[in-house]
């Protein structure tokens, strides 16, 4: 992978909750079109979030959902390397290495941190740190050692990751400069997706959705569910008959990015002109997320069902991924003078 033509994209997932419409359209969609230019790397960070989640059976839930939305969404394994970090042993040897090289300031000035500093501050408590484990605090070296072990040239990350790929390419500089006579690591660099486009997509509420606003519409809900979800978005009470703006109301503007043109024109002339209700808008939308997810959900849920393909998928990549990492770490050990 290393010394091959093409370029190294890497993208980690931090298995932290159900896969909802924004992750797919913000998240999953353009991680795997850059399969087609890129030598492509997706990885579960379950390390990751083992700083914020303590329930087993959940961490577990959450790590092979989250990987069976990736598959079901098209992520190809033959074509890709795709696997969990936590089957990565070479990780937690990296992360001590490079702890080593990485000077605790970097680490203060983070922004995840300084803003669990923050809150702490303005409710009060005297200790600052209060709450902090020292996993939150490492977090951005763990992250700087996925995507150094991979040899990653590019990174695509949102706003909120930014700086923790700019700590990574800091990170190798820092090793670089002490060890690089012997062994230098690749320089990452970040790619941000422009916001406020076609990646973006607005929730139940019509801000940005996003787990952490509680707006989310999922990925893989049964019918009924899904229904009741889109039922409950608020709209306003102008009655059937009167004539509405389509474009304030977010149900609308769902059924724009999911619904068939004809579907879509018909809707917005019905809406202007008056006839179409909202409760008509929602079962449109619905049955075109049905229509658009229906048979992604059958690949999640057989991908989901106890003893599927989907660990020993995951336990390949790993191997294809310890290819590279296995050797890597060797010349990472020569250059220190460990072993
Ligand atoms: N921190 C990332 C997030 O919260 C997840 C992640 C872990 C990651 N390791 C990575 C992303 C390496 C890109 C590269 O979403």
């Amino acid at each position: 992978m290393s010394s091959t033509a093409r370029k190294v994209s890497l993208t980690g997932i931090k298995p932290t909750g159900e896969p909802h419409l924004g992750n797919y359209i913000g998240a999953i969609l353009p991680a795997l079109s850059l399969a087609d230019s890129y030598e492509s790397v997706y990885f579960i960070a379950d390390y990751h979030a083992l700083t914020t989640i303590r329930d087993r059976d959940l961490l577990r839930h959450y790590t092979r959902s989250v990987a069976a939305s990736w598959l079901a969404a098209g992520l190809d394994p033959d074509r890709t390397t795709f696997y969990r970090q936590s089957d990565i042993p070479e990780t937690f040897e990296l992360t001590w290495v490079l702890s080593c090289v990485t000077g605790k300031g970097l680490m203060n000035r983070a922004h995840a941190y300084k803003a669990f500093r923050d809150r702490n501050r303005e409710a009060g408590k005297e200790d600052l740190d209060a709450g902090v484990n020292m996993g939150l605090f490492n977090y951005p070296v763990l992250m700087a050692v996925d995507i150094l072990l991979m040899d990653a040239d590019v990174v695509p990350v949102g706003r909120d990751q930014l700086q923790h790929v700019e700590y990574a390419a800091d990170i190798a500089g820092a090793f670089n400069a002490l060890y690089g006579d012997r062994f230098s690591f690749k320089v990452p660099k970040p790619i941000v997706p422009d916001e406020g486009s076609a990646h973006t997509l607005p929730g139940t509420d019509g801000r940005k959705m996003s787990k952490s606003y509680g707006n989310t519409i999922p990925l893989f809900a049964a019918d009924a569910a899904l229904r009741k979800v889109i039922r409950r978005i608020p709209t306003d009470s102008v009655p059937v008959e009167a004539p509405k703006d389509p474009d304030s109301a977010v149900v609308f503007t769902l059924l724009e990015r999911f619904g068939t043109p004809d579907v879509v024109a018909e809707t917005r002339a019905g809406l202007v002109a008056g006839g179409v209700g909202w409760g008509e808008v929602k079962a449109r939308l619905t049955d075109a997320l049905i229509a658009r997810f229906a048979p992604l959900r059958e690949r999640y849920e057989t991908l989901m069902a106890p003893g599927s393909e989907l660990d020993d998928l995951l336990v390949h990549g790993a191997d294809k991924a310890r290819k590279q990492t296995r050797p890597l770490l060797e010349q990472v050990r020569d250059a220190i003078g460990i072993g």
